[in-house]
C-alpha cells in the first residue's frame, strides 16, 4: 500500500507515481486563475484578473500588450517580488508544484535557480559596487554550490558564452565599465548561472538600440536551442515576440484576451485588441491599409469599465460588450480569445476592421 505525503500530492508527485507519467506530465510552468491586487485608498485594486497560462517544457511563450496591461506585475507577483502589501490568489505551478505555498527561503532558491530572470534595466538588477566576477560567482555558489577555481572557470565560460570578449579582465570590472548591451549580456549570464529550467525575460532589449537588440535576441535564441530551457518573453513589441516565441498570449487590462500559436495569432488574430496591435505594426504581414495605434488608452486599474475592458476602444463593440465579461473561449484549434464578437472577426481580415471612432482625428 502506498501512502501519499503532502509533497507527493502536488501534481508532479502524483504524475510521477502513476503509470504512463509521461502522458500526464504537468507543464513546465503554469498560472492557474492567478490574480494580483494592490492596496488602494478604497480597498484592494485588482491589477491582474484571473490569468490562466501554461508553458510546455522547452516552449517559448511571448506575453504582449500595451504599457500598463499587467505583463510585468503578473510575473513579479508570481515570484513574490512585489513586497508584502500585494495580494495574490490562484496557483503558480512549477512542474506541478504550487510555488505560492513555499516559504520565502525555498522560493528564493527557485528564483535565479530553477527560474532565471532578466529585467529591462540591468542597472536595477546588477550591484553597482560589486565586480561582475563576484556577482557571478556568488550566484554559482548559491545555486550550484560551486566555489574557488571551479566557480571562476564557470564564470569565465558564462561570460564567454554570452559573447563578452576578454572575459578574465571583464570579470574584475564593475557594471559602470560596461555598455548597456554588455550589461544586458551580463544579466543573461547571471540568469543562466543557475542553469534554469525556465527563463523569464521582461523587455530584455527595450533599452537597447536596434543592432544590439537583434544581437541579444539571437543570443537568447541560441541559448534556448542549446539548453532546451523554457522561455517567457515579455514585450510590448509583437515583432520581437513573433521572432522568438512558439506561442503568444496577448494581455489587456490585467487579463489574457487571446492566446495562440505565433503563426496563427499573426495570420488570423481573432480578438479586436490583437488585431489593433497588429494593424499598428509596420513590419509584419505585408502592406497595411492603415498604420495607426489603437485610439484611446488602457484603463487604469481603479477605473476599470464593466464588461469587456476593451469595449470603449473597440470598433466592433455592441451593447452586451459593455456589461458582460467575455470568457476566454476556443476560437479555433489551439487558439483562444475573450470576445463576444468572434463570429465577426472570423469573417474579415484584421485590416478590414472599421477604424475605432476618432482614430484618424
Ligand atoms: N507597485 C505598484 N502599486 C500600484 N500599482 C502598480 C504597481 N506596479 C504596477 N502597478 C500598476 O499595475 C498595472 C500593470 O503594470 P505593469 O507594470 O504590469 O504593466 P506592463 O504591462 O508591464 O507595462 P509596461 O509595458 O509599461 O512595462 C499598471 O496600471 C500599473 O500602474
Ligand atoms: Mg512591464
Amino acid at each position: 500500500m502506498t501512502f501519499l505525503t503532502a509533497r507527493d500530492r502536488d501534481r508532479s508527485g502524483i504524475a510521477a507515481l502513476l503509470p504512463g507519467a509521461e502522458a500526464t506530465a504537468p507543464p513546465l510552468l503554469a498560472l492557474d486563475n492567478f490574480s494580483v491586487a494592490f492596496p488602494g485608498a478604497h480597498g484592494p485594486v485588482p491589477v491582474v484578473r484571473g490569468i490562466d497560462l501554461t508553458l510546455a517544457p522547452g516552449e517559448a511563450l511571448g506575453i504582449v500588450g500595451e504599457s500598463g496591461c499587467g505583463k510585468s506585475v503578473t510575473w513579479l507577483a508570481a515570484l513574490r517580488l512585489l513586497g508584502r502589501g500585494v495580494a495574490t490568489s490562484g496557483e503558480v505551478l512549477l512542474r506541478g508544484q504550487d510555488i505560492t505555498l513555499l516559504p520565502e527561503r525555498a522560493l528564493a532558491s527557485i528564483r535565479g535557480g530553477r527560474i532565471g530572470l532578466i529585467f529591462q534595466d540591468p542597472t536595477s538588477s546588477l550591484n553597482p559596487v560589486q565586480r561582475i566576477g563576484t556577482q557571478l560567482t556568488e550566484v554559482l555558489r548559491l545555486h550550484r554550490g560551486l566555489r574557488g577555481d571551479e566557480a571562476q572557470r564557470e564564470a569565465l565560460r558564462l561570460l564567454d558564452r554570452v559573447g563578452i570578449a576578454d572575459a578574465p579582465r571583464r570579470l574584475r570590472q564593475y557594471p559602470h565599465e560596461f555598455s548597456g548591451g554588455m550589461n544586458q549580456r551580463v544579466m543573461i549570464a547571471l540568469a543562466l548561472a543557475g542553469e534554469p529550467e525556465v527563463l523569464i525575460a521582461d523587455e530584455p532589449t527595450t533599452a537597447l538600440d536596434a543592432t544590439i537588440q537583434a544581437q541579444i535576441l539571437d543570443l537568447i535564441r541560441d541559448i534556448r536551442r542549446e539548453s532546451g530551457m523554457g522561455l517567457v518573453l515579455i514585450s510590448h513589441d509583437i515583432g520581437v515576440v513573433a521572432d522568438l516565441c512558439d506561442r503568444v498570449a496577448v494581455m489587456y487590462a490585467g487579463r489574457v484576451v487571446e492566446t495562440a500559436a505565433t503563426q496563427d495569432l499573426l495570420g488570423r488574430p481573432r480578438h479586436p485588441y490583437t488585431r489593433g496591435l497588429l494593424a499598428a505594426l509596420p513590419t509584419l504581414g505585408g502592406p497595411r491599409q492603415r498604420l495607426t495605434p489603437i485610439a484611446g488608452t488602457v484603463p487604469a486599474p481603479d477605473r476599470m469599465p464593466p464588461g469587456c475592458a476593451f469595449a470603449p476602444r473597440c470598433s466592433l463593440a455592441i451593447e452586451d460588450c459593455r456589461s458582460e465579461t467575455p470568457p476566454l473561449v476556443l476560437a479555433a484549434q489551439d487558439q483562444r480569445a475573450a470576445c463576444l464578437r468572434l463570429a465577426e472577426t472570423a469573417m474579415a481580415p484584421a485590416a478590414h476592421d472599421p477604424a475605432p471612432a476618432g482614430a484618424f482625428a
